[in-house]
């Protein structure tokens, strides 16, 4: 990782900590289940999502008092969706974020209330922000609802599990990582220029360079299942054969994937060549993305 993202990164996870351990100490729910929701919450995900929104606004120099807040908000829906991919009836997985999973701990029922808590918060914490604008708002939380939602995430998740045992092309496999996993990853793009109002011509870009983000994202996330071990990933290596799940190492072979990865970082990088952005923060998150090994 570069010099500079690093001291990014030390500078601005702190933040992402605090602010998240904030809003959910302030939410009047039953104990058990607020102790299941900030388990996962805080069991010390690498945070790139929420970590992506402050790179914008820090990349279009622009300082928000809610950015911190918006980007938390991404980060309990992310977790929320770990805790669900994770259930016995989803990936079935026993390891997340290096600790035991949600329903392994609270059980199921837990697990799943847990997971509806942190995504129904969410839009409640952008809805009361104090210093956006409403329209602000409204935008955040109707893109945010598209790309959790149907359309989005879930949508991207009831086609993997589909996809289970059946072979599909590599067009219907980037249709599941786009959705699954893209999604919300470019939401987290889109939300930093969202909340720095930037132009309609930096917006277009970022859309493009989220897009490409998102599912080089999900590529690396398939190769680090079967390069990466369990330690270092912190959740079960090698899940992905035992599941029998399309991926683009299964279709492509690991090299191929490895191009294909390559490619949607070139494509990422032009986009931010257009509007001039090609030398600053976001070119080292996405080598981050591309290069990461957890
Ligand atoms: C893992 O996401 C799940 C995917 C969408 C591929 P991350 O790799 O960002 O997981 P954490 O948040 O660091 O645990
Ligand atoms: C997860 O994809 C996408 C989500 C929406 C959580 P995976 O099932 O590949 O994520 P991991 O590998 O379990 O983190
Ligand atoms: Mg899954
Ligand atoms: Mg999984
Ligand atoms: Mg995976």
């Amino acid at each position: 990782m570069s010099k500079g993202l690093q001291t990014f990164i030390q500078t601005n996870q702190p933040v992402i900590e605090q602010k998240l351990s904030t809003l959910i100490q302030e939410i009047h729910a039953p104990e058990k289940l607020k102790e299941a929701m900030v388990y996962s919450l805080q069991a010390g995900g690498k945070r790139i999502r929420p970590l992506y929104t402050l790179a914008v606004l820090e990349e279009l120099n622009v300082i928000s008092e809610d950015a911190a807040i918006v980007a938390s908000t991404i980060e309990m829906i992310h977790t929320y969706s770990l805790i669900h991919d994770d259930l016995p009836a989803m990936d079935d997985d026993n390891l997340r974020r290096g600790k035991p999973t949600n329903h392994v701990v609270f059980g199921e029922a837990l697990a799943i209330l847990a997971g509806d808590g942190l995504l129904t918060l969410a839009f409640g914490i952008i809805a009361r922000l104090p210093n956006l604008s409403a329209d602000q708002k409204i935008e955040l939380i109707e893109r945010l609802s598209y790309a959790a939602g149907a359309e989005g995430m879930v949508g991207g998740q009831v086609l993997d599990i589909l996809g289970e045992g059946k072979s599909l092309t590599l067009e219907e496999l980037e249709q599941v990582h786009i959705n699954k996993t893209g999604a919300l990853l470019s939401f987290s793009i889109l939300a930093g220029g969202i909340i720095a109002n930037a132009s309609e011509k930096i917006m277009k870009a970022l859309q493009t360079y989220a897009f490409h983000i998102g599912l080089a994202f999900q590529i690396q996330d398939d190769i680090l299942d079967i390069e990466g071990t369990s330690e270092q990933l912190g959740k079960t290596a090698g899940k992905d054969v035992l599941s029998e799940k399309n991926t683009y190492p299964s279709i492509l072979t690991l090299i191929g994937a490895k191009e294909q990865l390559q490619k949607q970082y070139e494509s990422a990088i032009i986009a931010l060549e257009e509007v001039n952005m090609h030398q600053g923060i976001l070119v080292e998150f996405a080598d981050y993305i591309t290069k990461r090994s957890n």
